[in-house]
């Protein structure tokens, strides 16, 4: 996608059907990169074909895999026998943080891993410190004289690891590794997202040994070996959220058949105590939501699951800056994560930010204008601006859109909005110049 690319949203109709949900990224990045564990052809389904999957196989490919990626068909298959390398290099570190996921299945398979520092973080810093400080308790030893972050370990051992906050990605890490090293590795205060859950089912189908157990403690016997799995990838809960959260901005009724309802409980909750209607079906699979003309104010923090996702902050942020009163919101979980705010208010939201706090008092009109996405989610949430919004939006920063969502402007096409994805920014600009705009101040935003 070149670099000058946008994407115009228009003010659209309800936003009403029922929609197909892909495979969960944050899913498969890390499984792709368990598959390192193992040595043969696995085949994953219901894939995402969005930019950071595409990375991930890169990354996959430089190790030495061969890769076949039958994307219309959403199936992966990757055959690891081949993998002789443990270099991950910066030009894929630099693109996607997600590639510090290599370090722990390599450490496992090669005792040893090199990998580029993610955008120039020193050693023990933020944001890999949790991964490095517990691979040390597993015997690993880094050295950074290099541009890059050498990992050692003659032998894996198993130890009681304490994590002092539950983060994502060491808990995944430290799983992945624990699978091959010989005794019993324990994870206190681990992330247990669904995402999490999801690499642990598909390396139990490996042969791996792993139970969790209350409170948030995941327990891993370490086998000899792993075999190659075929699985299916569980149904994005955050390209759920924001069909539900288009349905919702726009007074429409969306049902998401293979959404996982108890993936997204606090959510949900906060949905309908804005008083849309929420229908969930049997076993918890499927939701249905019915906007209610008259949405109220909510007030949430993000937490860890399962408390309200970070990811689905700023997109809910957007659909509250529509609903009568004043919502607080609070981001727990990154220190910088309301970029979006200031993207909003361009198009006319009444929100005030206090340290990690944004105070949102709904207006009855968003309008058209031009603005920024800053990273995946924040582009999510000013589409859903834009869907309800007086007139033309534009967005760059696209780039963020197509590394979380694959097709996400399409269906949201498809159930009664307009998102197009667009070549060129001077085409924008005339788009932007001949649509209804709000007021003077939405026109002054461009720059
Ligand atoms: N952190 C540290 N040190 C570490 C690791 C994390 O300080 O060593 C901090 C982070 O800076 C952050 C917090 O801990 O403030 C939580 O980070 P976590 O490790 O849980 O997140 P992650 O594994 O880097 C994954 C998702 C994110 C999602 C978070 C939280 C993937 C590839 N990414 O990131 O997804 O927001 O968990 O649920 O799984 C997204 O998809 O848009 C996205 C950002």
């Amino acid at each position: 996608m070149p670099d000058r690319a946008y994407i115009a949203i228009e003010h659209s109709q309800e936003i009403s059907g029922s929609m197909e949900l892909i495979g969960a990224k944050n899913a498969v990045l890390v499984i792709i990169a368990s598959l390192l564990l193992t040595r043969g052809k696995s085949r994953l389904t219901n894939v995402p074909a969005s930019d950071d999957v595409l990375q991930m196989i890169k990354l996959m490919q430089t190790l030495g895999a061969e890769v076949f990626f039958y994307a219309q068909e959403h199936v992966l298959e990757i055959d690891t026998s081949t993998v002789t390398k443990w270099h991950v290099g910066a030009d894929i570190m630099k693109k996607m943080r997600a590639s510090i996921l290599a370090m722990g299945p390599l450490l496992a398979r090669f005792g040893k891993a090199d990998v580029a520092l993610p955008g120039g973080c020193a050693i023990g810093e933020r944001p890999i410190d949790y991964h490095l400080k517990n691979f040390k308790k597993m015997g690993v030893s880094f050295d950074e004289s290099a541009d890059y972050l050498s990992a050692r370990a003659e032998l894996l051992h198993p130890n009681r690891i304490v994590l002092e906050y539950p983060s994502v990605g060491a808990t995944e890490n430290i799983i992945m590794a624990a699978t091959l090293t010989p005794g019993i590795t324990t994870i206190i205060n681990a992330a247990l997202e669904p995402e999490v859950y999801n690499l642990i089912e598909v390396l139990r189908h490996m042969g791996a040994r792993i139970n969790i157990e209350a409170p948030a403690t995941i327990i891993i016997e370490g086998v000899a070996s792993l075999h190659p799995v075929e699985y299916a990838i569980i149904p994005d809960r955050l390209e759920a959220g924001a069909l539900l959260l288009a349905a919702a901005i726009t007074g429409g009724s969306v049902s998401l058949p293979q959404a996982q309802a108890y993936s997204m409980d606090v959510f949900l909750l906060k949905l309908e105590e804005m008083g849309h209607e929420i229908i969930i079906g049997p076993q918890g699979i499927g939701i249905t939501l019915k906007a209610t003309k008259y949405p109220k104010a909510v007030s949430f923090k993000t937490a860890p699951y399962p408390g309200f996702p970070t990811d689905l902050q700023s997109p809910m942020m957007a659909v509250l800056c529509l609903a009568e009163g004043t919502s607080i919101v609070e981001e727990t979980v990154f220190e910088n994560r309301l970029l979006h705010v200031r993207e909003l208010q361009k198009m006319g939201a009444q929100i005030k930010v206090e340290h990690n706090k944004a105070i949102i008092h709904g207006v009855e009109k968003l309008y058209g204008a031009s603005v920024i996405a800053t990273d995946i989610r924040a582009s999510c949430a000013l589409v859903l601006a834009g869907l309800a919004a007086q007139g033309s939006t534009i967005m760059t920063g696209i780039h963020h859109w197509t590394r979380g969502y694959e097709g996400l402007d399409q269906k949201l096409t498809l159930l009664g909005g307009s998102v197009k994805v667009c070549a060129s920014h001077d085409d924008a600009e005339l788009l932007y110049t001949k649509s209804e705009t709000g007021t003077s101040d939405q026109v002054m935003s461009r720059n």
